[in-house]
């Protein structure tokens, strides 16, 4: 596995890899890796013959007072992992490399970025798409995979591609759980024993939801209600939204006919969880 520092030295990488007939798979990541971003790289090990995971905690997706600078950053642990995955090459670039000026520009994606999370994190997306794009024109992937926990970044990326014409396939990956339920995250390491547990209800009560509307209910203020005093159980968790949206506009609705995005945000102690759920009225 070799590390590349540079953009220089991953271009030189990825070109050898191209001319060698290679598809090229780039997991973006901000370390931290976990289980959930080691299926990433298994699907782009199936998916591709030549896998890129790039690590960078990236400073433009955090606002003021965000966990920017605690944010974990276990290098040598997350070396290892990729070793053992089978990745061909980590790209771990400098702040520097990749913002060389305080002028870059941005890209953006309105509207969808608007609503969700974007609403406690005005810059969050602005700040995610920038290093996509950016992480994106560098690497050249053909494919680059994302998981479906971050389910607002997943369609705020796939409508940059398609707007901008990017030529790359993005694939979404299912949430990995541990087996309590809670979706695996980096910000889960900053929960206490006590909080861990709290945290489970997060996943039962999206559980409770998909029950209720496979049952045949199809209100969304009545789901959402049951859904928050499932939360509600729990003193430590403070509520920042509990949704049920189109999947493609991520605009709220009153009554789930089809596919429908239950997605929910909470801050537990310092963490700010998330998790979701893609649910069918029809099924
Ligand atoms: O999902 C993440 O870890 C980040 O938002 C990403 C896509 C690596 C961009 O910094």
């Amino acid at each position: 596995m070799e590390i590349a520092k540079t953009i220089e030295s991953i271009e030189a990488l990825v070109k050898t890899a191209k001319v060698a007939g290679k598809r090229i798979g780039l997991v973006p990541t901000m370390g931290a890796l976990h289980i959930g971003h080691i299926s990433l790289i298994e699907a782009a090990k199936k998916q591709t013959e030549f896998v890129v995971v790039s690590i960078f905690v990236n400073p433009t997706q955090f606002g003021p007072g965000e966990d920017f600078e605690k944010y974990p950053r276990p290098i040598e642990d997350d070396l290892g992992i990729c070793k053992k995955a089978g990745v061909d090459i980590v790209f771990a670039p400098t702040p520097e490399q990749i913002y060389p000026s305080e002028n870059i520009e941005w890209v953006n994606v309105e509207k969808l970025t608007e609503t969700l999370c974007g609403k406690s994190r005005p810059e969050h997306f602005r700040g995610v798409t920038t290093i996509c794009a950016r992480l994106f024109n560098i690497v050249a992937p053909d494919m680059a995979f994302f998981g479906q926990k971050d389910a607002q970044q997943t369609v705020v990326i796939k409508k940059m591609v398609a707007d901008l014409n990017m030529p790359l396939k993005i694939v979404v990956c299912p949430t990995v759980r541990d087996s309590d339920g809670l979706a695996v995250s980096s910000r889960n390491k900053y929960l206490t024993d006590e909080q861990r547990k709290d945290a489970t209800l997060i996943y039962k009560s999206l559980q409770k939801c998909r029950e209720l509307i496979e049952s045949g209910t199809v209100d969304v203020e009545p789901i959402i209600a049951q859904m928050r005093s499932i939360l509600e159980q729990a003193s430590s968790i403070v509520i920042e939204y509990i949704s049920i949206v189109d999947t493609q506009t991520l605009g709220a609705i009153n009554r789930v006919n089809g596919q429908a995005l239950v997605a929910i945000a909470v801050k537990i102690g310092t963490a700010r969880l998330i998790d979701n759920i893609l649910v069918d009225a029809n099924r």
